[in-house]
């Protein structure tokens, strides 16, 4: 079997915890799929950093575009981020190229998910975004997979670890939203743009892509009901605690006789159940089907071991010749739900 080549841009924790596997685990990897997974090419912002890998063996390219497209490609691996730029660029030039690609990029697809599972899809490629939501945990294998037999009707989920991480810490630490906040941006556990985190959109991004999966609807992002939690005071945290419970940002989404609710704001769990036990970056996502019940799935949210765990598993489905629809049914057979009315007053 040809060796499978990877062109990867964007080496920040992620991609170079792709990088350590692929070198790293080069034997383990071909057993499991039968074919030697290498690493052509690779694009960052800045070409000089040390990232404490060597990275002399791959073609160092500036344009990510230019990786998605080389001829010694076979996957492109997006790791750059960001709804638009150079991420959805080089993701649309990839496929138009006939590449399969690989992302974690949950604002590019809770946005323009359908228009690139269409380009996907016609061009016979996949796309495929594991890392996208929850880390490592395997939560899109499990809904596209292990769960197809069932009708899905509910998602469950802490998704975003940095609020969940800041809500924790001020609970244990008494410490103000503020206190928290400039301690774990300091700390580099927040987005780059941190009002992604806090303000929930990274998080609700997330469901977004879930909800499509689960309902076989089209990502609709901007019908989540969302509510950050920048206004959760310690105050809050205390009360909830005098009443036997928690604060997190929870998300859910569920098809109810009033449509597609879909929402991501603080809510209050009891502190002794498995979402009131959360600690830190922890994410956890319970799914809800006909036929299973509930799968609760629990694992880190972020980070570069975990986060490369789920870039690897696509690259090793795409290796053993699996080929799914992106959204676990044909895009053009996906439909737009109602949206149910908002719970809030
Ligand atoms: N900021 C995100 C989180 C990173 O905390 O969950 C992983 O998507």
């Amino acid at each position: 079997n040809a060796p499978l080549r990877l062109g990867i841009a964007g080496l920040g924790t992620v991609g170079i915890g792709v990088v350590k596997i692929v070198r790293q685990h080069a034997a383990l990897l071909e057993a499991r799929t039968g074919r030697k997974i290498e690493i052509s090419a690779v694009s960052a912002r800045s070409r000089d950093k040390d990232r404490g890998v060597p990275l002399n063996g791959y073609v160092w390219e500036d344009d990510p575009v230019a990786v998605a497209t080389r001829d010694d490609v076979d996957i492109y691996v997006e790791l750059i981020g960001g709804t638009d730029g150079p991420a959805k660029a080089s993701v649309e030039a990839a496929i138009a190229a006939g590449k399969d690609v690989v992302t974690a990029n949950k604002a590019m697809l809770a946005i323009h998910g359908q228009a690139l599972a269409e380009a996907a899809e016609a061009k016979g490629v996949s796309l495929r975004y594991e890392a996208a939501v929850a880390g490592g945990i395997p939560v899109i294998k499990s809904l596209t997979e292990g769960l197809a037999g069932n009708e899905i009707t509910r998602i469950v989920g802490v998704m975003n670890g940095s609020c969940n991480y800041i809500l924790t810490r001020m609970e244990s630490a008494g410490l103000s939203y503020a206190e928290v906040f400039a301690e774990a941006d300091g700390l580099g556990y927040l987005e780059a743009d941190p009002q992604l985190d806090v303000g929930g959109i990274d998080a609700a991004h997330k469901l977004a892509i879930l909800s499509s999966i689960a309902f076989g609807t089209r990502v609709d992002f901007d019908g989540i009901e969302l509510e950050g939690i920048e206004r959760v005071s310690i105050d809050d945290i205390h009360h909830a605690a005098d009443m036997g419970y928690k604060i997190k940002l929870l998300g859910v989404a569920q098809k109810t006789g009033r449509g597609l609710e879909q929402r991501m704001m603080p809510c209050l769990v009891p502190d002794t159940s498995p979402f009131g036990q959360l600690q830190g970056g922890t994410n956890m996502v319970a799914v809800e089907g006909h036929a299973v019940e509930q799968v609760v799935l629990r694992g880190p949210g972020a980070g570069e071991g975990p986060t490369a765990s789920a870039v690897m598993g696509d690259v090793c489905d795409i290796a053993r010749g699996l080929r799914l629809p992106v959204f676990g049914q044909p895009a053009d057979t996906l439909t737009d739900a109602p949206r149910a009315a908002s719970i809030l007053p």
